[in-house]
């Protein structure tokens, strides 16, 4: 269930503050105007705060209500300024701190929006009809990439309210990445899951170009990035899909904070851990014989890590899986306390892991149940995304 506060991001003349009032209505809830704080706070208008103090002050000063806004106890809606995601950090801030919606109406209604209002617009002062298109087509196209990031995308705001009522009654379901991947893999399964559930994906620690940090790689490191996307998020409770590792880490979080997660669905993750089975593993991870014998994958690896070096992103992954083999593995003990609804599955085309290693923890974990996909390799690039959405629905939605 949705708690969290609901940002209104686009252009000016898309409808965030309009729909906003109507959407907090709807819901019962607190609504903020980002310009109106601004002009309250200055005690003057958007268009004087320009012309006196410039955009510069205007963007550090809206960055700076933006912050206090979201320290509100209660979810609200927010309707951001226009220019808002596209400056400072704060659209990095705004997905930390809620979900974000971009209202993206087309460009003809922008317009004649526009040119009824545009002398209150500081940016849009002075301008006849021909200059207000092309400036709307330029700075809408410069700012595509920030307003892009934004959790959904609505071109029709006439479906802004329900769309967000359904979306309140979904569950949250997180995708977790596995050893070597990042939360960009998970996309095409996101997509396809995005009808019934509230989808959330997540890089951990030096993942997708996240920083290394001071920190070894952990199953207990990347639990606490868990713990802590969920805490920041306001999410009370989460269903987890966890590919390889990410399954690992999803089990680990519901032992160590079962009240945080709800049901939890395996793929191919990997749970015989021996100094053997971690040799073995490790021998895989050789940057240099990566590089020579399959560079397309090398290359994927470099470009899926950065601005990270891949080749200590290899060296940390090997050095969490000796660690796994040499005793940091959970015990059975451990797997045994998992209180959750889990639903372990591999492949039979996985040379990784094996069945009797998934069979046997699907035996420990209490309300475990074990299923085979026939058919099914390793890599998750080769899972047929649309066949493990449909079983994720199915165990989820039961
Ligand atoms: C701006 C949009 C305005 C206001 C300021 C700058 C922009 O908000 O913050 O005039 O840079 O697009 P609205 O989008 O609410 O009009």
């Amino acid at each position: 269930m949705l708690k969290r506060n609901i940002y209104l991001l686009g252009f000016m003349g898309s409808g965030k503050s309009y729909w906003g009032r109507l959407l907090a209505k709807a819901l019962d809830w607190s609504f903020f105007d980002l310009d109106a704080v601004i002009e309250e706070t200055e005690k003057c208008t958007i268009k004087e705060i320009f012309a006196s103090k410039g955009e510069a002050y205007f963007r550090t000063l809206e960055g700076k209500c933006l912050r206090n806004i979201s320290k509100t106890t209660t979810p609200s809606i927010i309707a951001l300024g226009g220019g808002t995601p596209c400056f400072g950090e704060n659209m990095s801030w705004i997905q930390r701190h809620g979900i974000s919606i971009f209202l993206n109406p087309p460009i003809h209604i922008l317009v004649e929006r526009l040119k009824k209002e545009s002398e209150h617009r500081p940016l849009l002062a002075g301008k006849d009809e021909d200059a207000l298109q092309q400036f709307i087509e330029e700075k809408l196209n410069d700012r595509l990439c920030f307003y892009k990031q934004a959790n959904y995308i609505i071109s029709e705001t006439n479906s802004l309210i329900p769309k967000i009522k359904k979306l309140m009654e979904k569950n949250t379901l997180l995708l977790l990445h596995g050893a070597l991947g990042s939360q960009k893999q998970l996309e095409p399964l996101k997509e396809l899951l995005t009808l019934d559930f509230d989808v959330r994906t997540l890089n951990f620690t030096g993942h997708g170009g996240k920083a290394f940090g001071d920190l070894p790689f952990s199953i207990d490191l990347f639990t606490k990035d868990v713990l802590h996307y969920i805490d920041e998020q306001n999410l009370e409770q989460v269903n987890i899909f966890g590919y390889s590792m990410g399954g690992y880490v999803a089990l680990n979080l519901a032992k160590l904070y079962p009240e945080r997660v709800g049901k939890i669905f395996t793929l191919a993750t990997k749970f015989a851990w021996s100094v053997e089975t971690a040799t073995r593993e490790v021998k895989m991870l050789d940057p240099v014989a990566i590089e020579s014998k399959v560079p397309a994958f090398a290359k994927a690896l470099e470009m899926r890590h950065a601005p990270q070096d891949w080749k200590n992103h290899l060296a940390k992954t090997a050095s969490l899986m000796l660690d796994l083999g040499n005793g940091a593995a959970l015990s059975a003990e451990d797997f045994s306390k998992v209180q959750q609804k889990v639903v372990i599955t591999v492949g039979s085309k996985d040379r990784m892991v094996s069945q009797e290693e998934s069979e046997a923890i699907a035996k420990v974990i209490p309300n475990a149940h074990f299923e085979l996909l026939e058919g099914v390799p390793h890599p998750i690039e080769k899972v047929d995304v649309q066949m493990i959405s449909e079983k994720i629905k199915e165990e989820m939605l039961s």
